[in-house]
């Protein structure tokens, strides 16, 4: 099989680390890019190339793009990976960090593509496959902001997607349902710093304890390896599909939410959080 060049935002844990690696097990050249360099040791060791990357960096989005750009000379797979969840009460998180989750989630995200295009049209081929989350396709209490920035990743990515045909470059979403990362511990301590002493306070620790429950057990949720062979799969298929949800919880939540009305279904979401 042809030696793809992939580059990967968020690789230091999770889904963007097990990506990594397994798109390395193939051959193809990885740059793993993430803040803690020092976390990544077992991508170096498989061969993969790091980059020290912050996505609320323009200089250092710059500096990461043109670096791959000039060792390669191009970059077949863009798998945008980089996020977190910025969860606590609408009125309670502070505006200066819901501006940075959309730093992270969506203008990071939107950069790296602004970067990476003029090379991928000029070669008239490439893959962006955009991480957003089943929680771009519904919204739960004490993570409106974050939701907001997957509603926003769907929507560019769609939009991008129509833009980019004559070009031949496709343009995934993948919606991940509950995958057992550090995603959910930083969601619930979010909660509790935002909201755990507002008039929120009974709520958001039912809403953090919610998320304490399901990711603070191992084995209780999806694996993160199974959302990486979703990415490997998007990338390879000549014909991708345009989203792919997977994972413990995801179809069942988008689905429900799909049939039932707003009240019933959001009747139905307190209930299961207990807020
Ligand atoms: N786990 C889930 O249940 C779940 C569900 C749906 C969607 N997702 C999405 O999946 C993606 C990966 O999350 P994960 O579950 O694998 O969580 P994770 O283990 O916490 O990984 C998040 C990654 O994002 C990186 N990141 C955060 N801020 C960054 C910044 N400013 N610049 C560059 N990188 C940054 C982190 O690297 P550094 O801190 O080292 O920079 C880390 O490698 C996220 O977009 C998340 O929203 C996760």
């Amino acid at each position: 099989m042809e030696q793809k060049v992939i580059l990967i935002t968020g690789a230091s844990s999770g889904i963007g680390m097990e990506t990594a690696l397994l798109f390395l097990k193939d051959g193809d050249v990885v740059y793993a890019c993430a803040r803690r360099l020092e976390q990544m040791e077992s991508i170096r060791k498989a061969g993969g190339q790091l980059i020290h990357l912050d996505v609320t960096s323009e200089e250092s989005m710059r500096q990461c793009v043109d670096f791959v750009l000039e060792r390669e000379g191009h970059i077949d797979i863009l798998v945008n990976n980089a996020g977190y969840g910025c969860c606590g009460s609408i009125e309670d998180i502070p505006m200066d960090e819901v501006k940075r989750q959309y730093e992270v989630n969506v203008f990071g995200l939107g950069r790296m593509i602004q970067l990476v295009l003029p090379s991928m049209r000029k070669q008239k081929y490439g893959k962006i496959i955009n991480i957003s989350s089943m929680g771009g396709r519904f919204t739960s209490p004490f993570a409106g902001w974050y939701h907001s920035t997957k509603y926003a990743v769907e929507s560019i990515s769609d939009a991008l997607r129509m833009e980019l045909k004559p070009w031949n470059i496709d343009v995934v979403l993948i919606e991940p349902g509950m995958i057992q990362t550090n995603w959910g511990v930083i969601a619930s301590n979010n909660i509790r710093q935002y909201s755990g002493d507002s008039a929120y306070s009974d709520q958001a620790d039912h809403a953090a304890v919610y998320y304490e429950k399901r990711y603070g057990v191992q084995g209780k949720l999806t694996n993160p390896q199974v959302i990486a062979k979703t990415i490997r799969r998007a990338a390879l298929s000549r014909h991708p599909k345009t989203r792919y949800l997977v994972g413990k919880y995801a179809f069942s939540f988008v689905f429900l939410k799909a049939i039932l009305g707003d009240k019933v279904y959001q009747r139905m979401c307190r209930m299961s959080m207990g807020v």
